[in-house]
């Protein structure tokens, strides 16, 4: 199928590639023409793994081309994704001005019939909004559009393998053809033609994705639902993890046990400094605003999202309490993206910390595989260090604020006899505490203290 792409961002950049990796012929573009100029050069503006192999493979071969006119993309196309940001507004709701401008350009430049697909994350009802714009911007009369959404659940950092290897794909739709051109668009992955592309070589067999249809307004709420949940379950963690510190509990054992029951389920419970990025946080807070204008006190997401604002307060507490004074302490930061295998820091916790930490006087040098560059963008005055036993060198602490694995695997003891006071502060919990205790350090994380005996290595 001829598939457009607009927004060439995350998304679009992943959802692209991959359509076009499963066999059709896609044309991506972007209102930023640089950013064009960038890709057709060959260069990916993200960091995210396995992106880059798909993105040669199909480019070469002629499966997916980027263009800067997007009235281009539109005309050549039968099924135009939109994938622009929604970032938020002052208020919390989402900035639909993108989606908007979009739907005028896809009305005027478009000759013939289209299915338009919303993939970018919007509040219930754009859907509606937006198949109204393109009737009304409409100019050439063999301009027909039927509307769907397809919500993209795509994990940064694991995007590709999510992509073809999904949980379920959903599709709000509001008639038969356009479900049919969605299974026909996604075949490849729910027929599973397409477990094991060239280049994840070894990835495990995936069970076939549940094809879940469903109204549009089911599907835009299906996707603000799932991130807000996603949510809740972390900060409710942290919340345990608060109480272990205080009872003597140590949270992995309670969320651990807590976890198997298949009602629950172990994933997302693990406690620390809370949750970035720029979708959980900005999806909360969308669906908070959604829930208000509709009459709504969505009151537990406010607290989920208080509980996860409050995880940098605590960190720093514990930083604070240990060092006394802050002003002129050495701290050596190992981690600045919002979570392991990605560039992203929006609304990064890690972030937040270095800001507080520089305004209380603290001298800060920060270590991150990936993300340093766009680090520079927001402190561009910090000092950086490629080699996390630099960052450590001389430091009063040593705060882990994103679990990588390279972290994981430093030499410890050597990392101690860089610093000049062995503190580290694990906003992660990635460290064993004993061991860390059997190294020398004074070592502090969250909901696992000292007097909470330790789970035994398995
Ligand atoms: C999320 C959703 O998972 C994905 O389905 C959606 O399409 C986009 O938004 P992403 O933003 O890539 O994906 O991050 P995610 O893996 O969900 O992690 C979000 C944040 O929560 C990270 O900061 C992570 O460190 C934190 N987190 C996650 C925890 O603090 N504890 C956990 O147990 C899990």
């Amino acid at each position: 199928m001829k598939l457009a792409v607009i927004g060439c961002g995350y998304v679009g950049l992943v959802s692209g590639s991959c359509l076009a990796e499963a066999g059709h012929e896609v044309i991506a573009t972007d209102n930023d023409a640089s950013k064009i100029a960038t890709l057709q050069a060959g260069k990916i503006p993200i960091y995210e793994p396995s992106l880059d192999k798909v993105l040669e493979t199909v480019v070469r071969e002629g499966r997916l081309r980027f263009t800067a006119n997007g009235g281009e993309a539109v005309r050549e196309s039968d099924v135009v994704f939109i994938c622009v940001g929604t970032p938020p507004t002052d208020t919390g709701d989402a900035d639909l001005s993108a989606i908007d401008s979009v739907a005028r350009m896809i009305a005027r430049e478009s000759r013939t019939p289209k299915l338009v697909i919303e993939k970018s994350t919007v509040p219930a009802q754009t859907g509606d909004q937006l198949k109204r714009a393109l009737q009304v911007y409409a100019t050439n009369a063999g301009a027909k559009f039927r509307v769907a959404s397809n919500p993209e659940f795509l994990r940064e950092g694991t995007a590709v393998e999510d992509f073809f290897h999904p949980d379920r794909i959903v599709v709000g739709v509001e008639d038969k053809e356009s479900e049919q051109e969605l299974r026909e668009i996604y075949a490849p992955i729910l027929q599973g033609r397409f477990r094991c592309p060239v280049h994840l070589p070894n990835c495990p067999p995936a069970p076939t994705p549940d094809f879940v249809v469903t109204t549009i307004a089911s599907a835009e709420l299906i996707k603000h639902a799932s991130n807000s949940f996603l949510g809740l379950k972390i900060s409710y963690a942290n919340v345990l993890a608060d109480l272990c510190e205080h009872l003597g509990g140590n949270v992995e054992e309670v969320t651990r046990a807590v976890g198997l029951d298949p009602r629950i389920g172990g994933q997302f419970l693990k406690a620390g400094l809370g949750f970035g990025g720029f979708c959980l946080p900005k999806d909360i807070q969308a669906f908070i605003s959604l829930a208000e204008r509709a009459g709504i006190d969505f009151g537990l997401l406010k607290e989920a999202e208080r509980v996860n604002r409050q995880r940098v307060d605590l960190l720093l507490d514990k930083v604070k309490k240990a060092l006394w004074v802050m002003k002129g302490k050495q701290i050596g930061v190992l981690g600045i993206a919002f979570k392991p295998n990605t560039d992203d820091i929006r609304l990064a916790p890690a972030i937040e910390v270095i800001r507080r930490l520089l305004a209380e006087g603290a001298v800060v040098r920060a270590t991150d595989p990936e993300a340093m560059e766009r680090a520079r963008g927001v402190f561009p005055d910090l000092a950086y260090s490629a080699d996390p036993y630099e960052v450590a060198r001389g430091a009063d602490a040593l705060l882990v604020l994103t679990e990588w694995e390279q972290f994981r695997r430093l030499d410890w003891k050597r990392v101690r006899s860089e610093m000049a006071r062995p503190l580290v502060v694990d906003g992660r919990n990635m460290l064993r505490p004993a061991e860390m205790k059997a190294l020398g350090f004074e070592y502090m994380s969250f909901g696992r203290p000292e007097k909470a005996v330790a789970t035994p290595a398995s």
